[in-house]
């Protein structure tokens, strides 16, 4: 075959009636009416339907018998007016149609596993095992051709603010951003491992040392964590690191970004500056450090009545150091008996060891816990919870993260219910002042709540930094769109005695800080300039301009929650050979396990 392609399958209009057009592409479906054969003609472009005729061509309507889903087509013909009736206003070829007088069949295929028009209804292991069926399906090649367009807006938008994108390694050492590593085995020194990076952080730092002063990269990272809805094992940033600034500079950058793919890829204005709000405000307002700001239900901090009611449950926590928060729910004393069991089931999760309950109804509150509140605290409680007749009120006693993750979470799902998050808003919040430290339960021990290179508080660390470090704030700062973080970032620890002070607040032993941070504890000592940073997470970004609710939609090729590829059966076994030059060998309970 020789032809030329003259226009892709989506281009063609009523202009060009008349004229002799080759397409390519795939039959996406075939129908036969009265001898008469309709094949819609799909490329990435669109789908341009293309007939077969006996009296314009026997051969090619003798071939076009044998047309199947899938099957890759060269076909010529003349483009004319459809017929009166088989206009179709929703195509923007659906005005005209190609009537065929040669067809070649350039490739059968076998019949597809599914019809890409019923991709939804499709089980996703099914989809993923075929993904490059699946990725033929016009949703997401156009997905695919938006991601594309954001990256190249991203990349003009920093050239243009004088960044220059730097390639950072990817077989490298451990980047510690709270998750497992994915390592890979050394042949030219057996034993020995890279790490994949979880992020360039390391790696950027080094480059502002080295006065590079402006960096961005577009860049993948890879972290062996537990795989929620907007997780991938490998995803991609946008990074970015800047030497001689304050956050102010990374907030006017980032919000410009926004304004410029929101603008460019949904045409959507989005107002700035964002919002800011500290982590101790979205914490004590919003129960969550990303505070979706769509709809109202704060949390109301109802402590100090509830220490003197009459409930033990609620006056025992206040004692040993817990809260009593509750969200008004304006309405929601329609709420079922059922529908109160579901929340307090769907609290349990959380933690939440029951979710007491109020009604106000035109003659007063009705309540399993009503009799433990005199009137006087009963007045009090609703002037806090500003409740009128026709609420619900929802209470969580327990730790203050059990507190606030349950009515964090609560407040999510009930607005969800209710139909309280209005649609097409897109909400963002700085939040800044993190705190430096979070406990670790598990590891009994302090760990960053960000990464160890973050600058804390000075003021903070000197007062606070032998013996309470939970209160040393960050100079850290998240953005959060819609109850999401989408990046997150800090000034960073340009002097070495500040990060050995941090390293050690972190239990982390001499020669282990040599060992792990060695090179970077020497570059900070070699003139540093202060520099801090962020990194977006694309894929999330990518998931609110697509509208999608799964990070799958806008990766090409995406792992699953177990993080594995089904096309490609990746990870898999390797050879005894490989293994061999690897001087490695798998434990028999670990062959079992697969
Ligand atoms: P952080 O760990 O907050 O910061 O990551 C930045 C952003 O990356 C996105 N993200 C992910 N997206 C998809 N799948 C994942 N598994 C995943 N993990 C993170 C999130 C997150 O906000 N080096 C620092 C940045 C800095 O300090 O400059 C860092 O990596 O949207
Ligand atoms: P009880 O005295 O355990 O029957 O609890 C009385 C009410 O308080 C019930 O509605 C429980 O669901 C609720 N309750 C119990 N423990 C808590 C708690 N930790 N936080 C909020 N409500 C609770």
């Amino acid at each position: 075959m020789n032809w030329e392609r003259s226009h892709f399958c989506g281009d063609l209009r009523q202009e060009h009636i008349g004229n002799q057009v080759v397409l390519f592409g795939w039959c996406q479906t075939r129908r036969d009416h009265g001898g008469v054969i309709f094949v819609d003609l799909r490329d990435y472009t669109g789908v341009s339907q293309v007939v077969f005729k006996k009296e314009i061509s026997i051969e090619a309507h003798q071939l076009g018998d044998s047309i199947r889903s899938e099957y890759v087509l060269a076909v010529r013909g003349q483009v004319e007016h459809r017929l009166e009736g088989n206009v179709n206003p929703k195509l923007p070829t659906g005005e005209v149609e190609v009537l065929v007088d040669q067809l070649e069949i350039l490739n059968p295929s076998e019949t597809p596993p599914f019809l890409l028009e019923e991709r939804e209804q499709v089980d996703e292991k099914i989809r993923l095992t075929h993904r490059f069926l699946e990725l033929r399906h016009p949703d997401l090649q156009h997905n695919m051709m938006q991601r594309s367009r954001a990256m190249q807006l991203v990349r003009n938008y920093f050239t243009e603010e004088k960044f220059f994108e730097v390639e950072t390694p990817i077989l490298t050492k451990s980047t510690p951003e709270g998750a497992r590593d994915y390592l890979v085995p050394s042949r030219v020194s057996p034993g020995q491992f890279y790490a994949l990076p979880q992020s360039p952080q390391i790696f950027k730092q080094l480059l502002m040392i080295s006065g590079y002063d402006r960096y961005m990269q577009i860049a993948r990272c890879f972290r062996d964590e537990d795989l929620r809805g907007n997780r991938q094992p490998e995803f991609t940033q946008i990074d970015l690191e800047l030497s001689f600034i304050t956050p102010e500079e990374v907030y006017r950058l980032v919000e410009g970004l926004m304004v410029k793919l929101f603008g460019e890829l949904l045409e959507i204005e989005v107002p700035i500056p964002f919002p800011r709000m500290t982590y101790q405000e979205a914490m004590e307002q919003y129960g969550s450090d990303a505070p979706d700001t769509r709809f109202e239900l704060k949390l109301v901090d109802l402590s100090d009545i509830a220490s003197e009611c009459g409930l033990r449950v609620f006056s025992e926590v206040v004692k040993t150091g817990g809260l009593v928060k509750a969200i008004r729910v304006p309405g929601g004393a329609d709420l079922s008996r059922k529908a109160l069991d579901d929340l307090t089931e769907f609290a349990a999760i959380y933690g939440a060891k029951g979710m007491a309950w109020i009604k106000r109804n035109e003659e007063g509150w009705q309540s399993p816990i009503a009799k433990f509140f005199s009137e006087e605290h009963q007045a009090a409680l609703e002037k806090r919870t500003s409740m009128e007749v026709g609420d619900l009120v929802l209470f969580c006693a327990d730790k203050p993260r059990v507190v606030h993750d349950t009515l964090g979470n609560l407040r999510k799902e009930i607005a969800r219910q209710r139909g309280l998050i209005p649609e097409n808003e897109f909400r963002f919040v700085w939040v800044t002042d993190f705190p430096l430290f979070e406990y670790s339960e598990a590891e009994k021990r302090f760990v960053s709540s960000h990464h160890p290179f973050t600058m804390p508080n000075l003021e903070d660390l000197e007062a606070y930094g032998q013996d309470q470090p939970e209160r040393i704030r960050s100079r850290a700062y998240d953005i959060t769109l819609n109850g999401v973080e989408i990046g997150g970032g800090s000034i960073r620890i340009h002097r070495g005695d500040i990060q050995d002070q941090v390293f050690k607040l972190l239990k982390l032993e001499e020669d282990e800080i040599e060992s792990k941070f060695g090179f970077l504890m020497k570059a900070l000592s070699y003139g540093a300039p202060p520099h801090g940073g962020i990194a977006l997470g694309f894929d999330r970004i990518m998931m609110f301009l697509l509208n999608t609710e799964s990070i799958r939609d806008v990766i090409a090729f995406p792992k699953t929650q177990r993080a594995s590829c089904l096309m490609t059966e990746a990870p898999s076994n390797v050879s005894e050979d490989q293994l061999e030059e690897l001087q490695l060998r798998i434990r028999a309970s670990a062959a079992k396990q697969n």
